[in-house]
């Protein structure tokens, strides 16, 4: 089993904000929760170590509640990379094995990648293996530094680059898998002698080198994947780029998604073939879509969400925690949160499950069994139960549970004058 080291002491000043960087989310799911997953979804690592400084309680304590594999490690001040994972050296002081060493913001590397290359590490004989890319604007990223023989000598800063050296578009991903025994000396001997005064953890390439050990680089496939956020701007876009691969497997799975790109369905929605998701639906957090519904255009789905066969769930409907069993409908203008649906039920227009209740700060249930009808813009006030084939008449107000094969209806009646507005006319 190998461990992880996960960098995230930074400050991450370009993204404005009270939330310390790693703490900001894609899909509800912070970016370090991204890189543990990955690093957890090898089924290679046993115990990640999360590196915290700048806000470092708030990280420590997110950490804490999310993760019971994964420990932070203080480095206070933040003297660079190399001194961040140095930090670790009390911890893995008689550790025999692999570490890969990962940056808490690059959210999109996935277990695959990570996988591959420790494999490349381990089949290579590698001590020491850097993952490296290939960019057309190499610009900002520590190039790699390749001899005659194209074996890896070093790893240069921009910063410290020659004007040649900056021509190469072979760029440091970030990413290292170390033999830890034979590198590990090599944090005692980091020196600050370059342009930003820092220990570089890049320098480890040249030391091993140094030392006779086997050093490597593994080239990425999908530059997407090491897409790293320093400002709002790249959480969009990193947002976009996952949202895409998750679309393009639910695609590839047999869902009919019309437009790709103003529709948004989170990591953990699980939806079946032969569903049709329309034009800008929003899915968010945990929820199972069945076969053959129809979600939007315009739906919100909040999480929590579990759908059965042939539900349809139409403009501007928002669902959030409910069970909705097959054929039900709610095709317009509705809000269903805390709510438990049979099937075959027709939720009309412009209906509302009044779940929250302000004073007590408390949300209730409502449930609805089998074959009931709702009349448009009726409120459910929450608790609520109406029994199986019931029908509410339109416009009703529901505070109380509903027998079966019942109809209940709260609104006045309707009342005609003929010739009113004659009269008023004549006046
Ligand atoms: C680093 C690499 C560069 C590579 C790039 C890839 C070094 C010296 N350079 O540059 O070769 O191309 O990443 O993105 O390593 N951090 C700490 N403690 C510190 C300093 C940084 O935890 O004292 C963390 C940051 O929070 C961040 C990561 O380490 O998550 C990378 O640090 P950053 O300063 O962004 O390094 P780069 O200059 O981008
Ligand atoms: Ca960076």
């Amino acid at each position: 089993m190998l461990k992880s080291v996960i960098l995230a002491a930074g400050k991450g000043t370009r993204m404005k904000s009270e939330t310390p960087k790693v703490l900001h989310t894609i899909f509800d799911k912070t970016l370090v929760g991204y890189v543990i997953d990955a690093v957890n979804g090898t089924g290679m690592a046993d115990e990640n170590f999360v590196i915290v400084g700048h806000q470092a309680e708030r990280v420590e304590e997110y950490i804490k509640e999310n993760y019971n594999n994964a420990k932070t490690v203080l480095q206070s001040p933040q003297l660079g990379t190399g001194h961040a994972v140095s930090m670790v050296l009390p911890q893995l002081k008689d550790f025999d094995g692999e570490v890969i060493i990962l940056c808490g913001d690059t959210p999109l590397i996935t277990s695959e990648t990570l996988k591959e290359f420790v494999e490349y590490h381990k089949e290579n004989k590698s001590d020491l293996t850097v993952m490296s890319a290939i960019f057309d604007n190499p610009t900002n990223y520590g190039r790699i530094i390749r001899g005659t023989d194209g074996r890896v000598e070093g790893i240069v800063e921009e910063k410290d680059a020659t004007p040649a050296q900056k021509e190469v578009k072979e760029i440091n991903a970030g990413i290292y898998c170390l033999d830890w025994k034979k590198v590990k000396p090599a944090f005692s001997e980091l020196k600050t002698n370059n342009a930003q005064g820092e220990y570089y953890l890049t320098d480890i390439i040249k030391w091993g080198n140094e030392n006779s050990l086997r050093v490597n680089a593994y080239i990425l496939k999908n530059n997407e994947e090491i897409y790293g956020i320093n400002s709002k701007a790249n959480l969009a876009e990193a947002t976009k780029f996952l949202n895409r691969r998750i679309i393009n497997k639910h695609l590839t799975n047999g869902v009919t998604i019309i437009d790709p790109d103003t529709t948004w369905i989170s990591p953990e929605t699980e939806i079946e073939p032969d569903t049709v998701i329309y034009p800008s639906t929003y899915i968010e957090g945990k929820n199972i879509i069945g076969k053959n519904c129809k979600i939007g255009p315009f739906a919100h789905l909040r999480g929590g969400v579990t759908i059965e066969d042939d539900v349809k769930i139409g403009n501007f409907v928002e669902v959030k925690k409910a069970y909705i069993k097959s054929h039900t409908n709610a095709c317009h203008l509705t809000y269903i949160g805390d709510a438990e649906i049979g099937s075959n039920v027709n939720i009309g227009a412009g209906t509302i499950t009044a779940n929250y209740n302000p004073l007590t700060k408390e949300k209730s249930k409502t449930i609805i069994e089998d074959n009931v009808k709702i009349g448009s813009n009726s409120v459910l006030v929450a608790p609520v139960k109406v029994e199986e084939g019931t029908n509410v008449g339109a416009l009703s107000v529901i505070t109380k549970d509903l027998p079966a094969w019942a109809l209940a209806i709260t609104r006045a009646p309707l009342r005609v004058i003929e010739g009113w507005v004659k009269k008023q006319l004549e006046k």
